[in-house]
């Protein structure tokens, strides 16, 4: 039980698919109750019913977009926990056609949106955390290796996941002062409803499960041990840093 008594906030269920989902199955077998924002009444029910199969879990309504619904969702968090040890942000959206064709046709409000949603959205979440996280606590976000390489489909994701990527080392700074730490975990491909917005998401996995070290696609339950390690004081002395779980593929040059 490396999380007993610790008290979690999940942002980024959608469905049983969700990355999201696996984390918050591991961090709850591991002693931790957790909360879960839904974004929009179309995936409520979705989220509590999941939620229900967690008992002590808490459910708000939080659209990141949202400040005021960002403060809600804390406000709601305080009353029910009084404090928080865990976030997990696994929150991305990029409009299709920003994801489709050349990067060169980005468009200013497309670029605009998949930052703020995918990027922005951890800073806004940690700055209303931190307050909650007395004697420190662990924020985990999730990321991938289009941040770094070109992927082709990934586009504007991929520079998403890059400011994401500097947040997490931003972030990690100041509040380490106060005992909180900020680290990302890259996955390997995953089929989920946000992955199948990707073109070609089918090839990526076919191409990760023939040249990965490891040959295999990786497994969502990889991603939730890898966050319980993150989650846990068995990663205490680690911090700013993003750790690979994707089959060693991000090593290979060919
Ligand atoms: N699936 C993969 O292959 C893969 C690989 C590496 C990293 N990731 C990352 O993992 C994270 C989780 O994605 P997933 O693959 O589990 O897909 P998912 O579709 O299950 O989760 C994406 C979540 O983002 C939420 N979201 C989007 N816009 C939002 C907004 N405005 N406000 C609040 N929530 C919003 C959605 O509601 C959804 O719950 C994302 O950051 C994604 O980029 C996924």
């Amino acid at each position: 039980m490396l999380l007993d008594g610790k008290k979690g906030l999940i942002v980024g269920v959608a469905n049983k698919r969700s990355i999201a989902w696996s984390i918050a199955e591991t961090l709850h077998r591991e002693g931790a109750r957790l909360a879960f924002n839904y974004q929009g009444e179309r995936l409520e029910e979705n989220v509590r019913s999941l939620a229900a199969e967690l008992p002590g879990s808490v459910v708000h309504p939080c659209d990141v977009t949202k400040e005021d619904e960002i403060d809600g969702l804390f406000a709601k968090v305080k009353q029910e926990f009084g404090r928080l040890d865990v976030l997990v942000h696994c929150v991305a959206f990029a409009r299709k056609e920003d994801l489709e064709g050349e990067f060169l046709a980005t468009t200013r409000d497309g670029f605009r949106l998949a930052l703020e949603v995918s990027a922005y959205s951890l800073t806004a979440l940690a700055r209303a955390a931190a307050p909650l996280m007395e004697g420190g606590g662990s924020i985990v976000a999730l990321t991938y290796l289009g941040s770094e390489k070109v992927v082709p489909g990934y586009n504007i994701m991929g520079v998403a996941k890059a400011a994401l990527e500097a947040s997490v080392r931003y972030l990690a700074h100041d509040p380490g002062k106060r005992n909180i730490r900020v680290n990302g975990i890259s996955s390997g491909p995953i089929s989920t409803l946000a992955a199948r917005g990707v073109p070609g998401f089918t090839r990526m996995l076919q191409i990760v499960r023939e040249r990965s070290p490891l040959p295999r696609n990786t497994e969502p339950a990889e991603v939730g041990d890898t966050a319980l390690f993150l989650c846990s004081a068995l990663s205490r002395g680690i911090t700013g840093e993003v750790i690979f779980v994707d089959n060693g593929y991000h090593i290979m040059g060919m």
